[in-house]
């Protein structure tokens, strides 16, 4: 179901992409999840109204703004780079999207609290790239990786019962002492987990 009137940018990827500045296209296949995942990951998470949904690292906002054209939840967007949330901001505003929301920060500083379900794409694997990055913001630091890894898992692990975390190719999240492993989809690649 879409609940927008700018439906066309939120059922193909190369049209999302052509809304973009030509610096971030370029980066859509490697760094953006694709349409089809989102609406999958989304109708996992919960449309309705009190879902408040967390993507962790939203770089341009793709998920944030295409799950809020197709649900009632309210979506948040924490991205670390200030160029990213710029462009995700200018797309809410041209899309006229109320139930979405961006903020320029660290994950590290976010009150995970504030939020019922949880999205994340891999969004410190720069850190331990060596090659593929989005662009020199972000250097090789395996400490780092680490750390931000395990400030996650440490947030989700106090989440209440019944909290979803969706992740998306991100095999070294491992929340499997906390959250039980309900669905995949895309050989494995998306998987839904519920605190228990
Ligand atoms: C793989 S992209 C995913 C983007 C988006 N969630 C999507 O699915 O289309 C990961 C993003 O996380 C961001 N990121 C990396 N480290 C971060 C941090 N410490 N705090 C917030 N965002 C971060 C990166 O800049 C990048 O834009």
């Amino acid at each position: 179901m879409n609940y927008a009137e700018n439906s066309d940018i939120a059922e193909s990827d190369n049209t999302f992409d052509a809304a973009l500045s030509k610096s971030t296209q370029g980066h859509s296949y490697i760094h953006w999840t694709p349409i089809e995942v989102i609406k999958t990951a989304v109708d996992w998470l919960g449309t309705g109204s009190a879902n408040r949904i967390l993507d962790i690292g939203a770089g341009v906002g793709k998920f944030c703004i295409i799950g809020s054209m197709n649900s009632r939840a309210h979506f948040t967007g924490v991205e670390i780079r200030e160029n990213l949330v710029e462009e995700a901001i200018r797309l809410k505003s041209e899309l006229n999207l109320s139930n979405v929301e961006f903020i320029h920060s660290d994950i590290k500083s976010i009150d995970f609290s504030n939020f019922t379900s949880f999205y994340f794409y891999n969004p410190f694997c720069e850190l331990m790239a060596l090659s593929g990055a989005i662009d020199d913001q972000i250097q090789f630091n395996e400490e780092k990786y680490s750390y931000y890894q395990d400030f996650v898992v440490d947030q989700l692990k106090r989440t209440p019962k019944g909290t979803k975390l969706v992740t998306y190719c991100s095999p070294d999240l491992d929340v499997s002492v906390d959250f039980d492993l309900k669905d995949m989809y895309f050989e494995g690649l998306l998987q839904l987990w519920v605190k228990r």
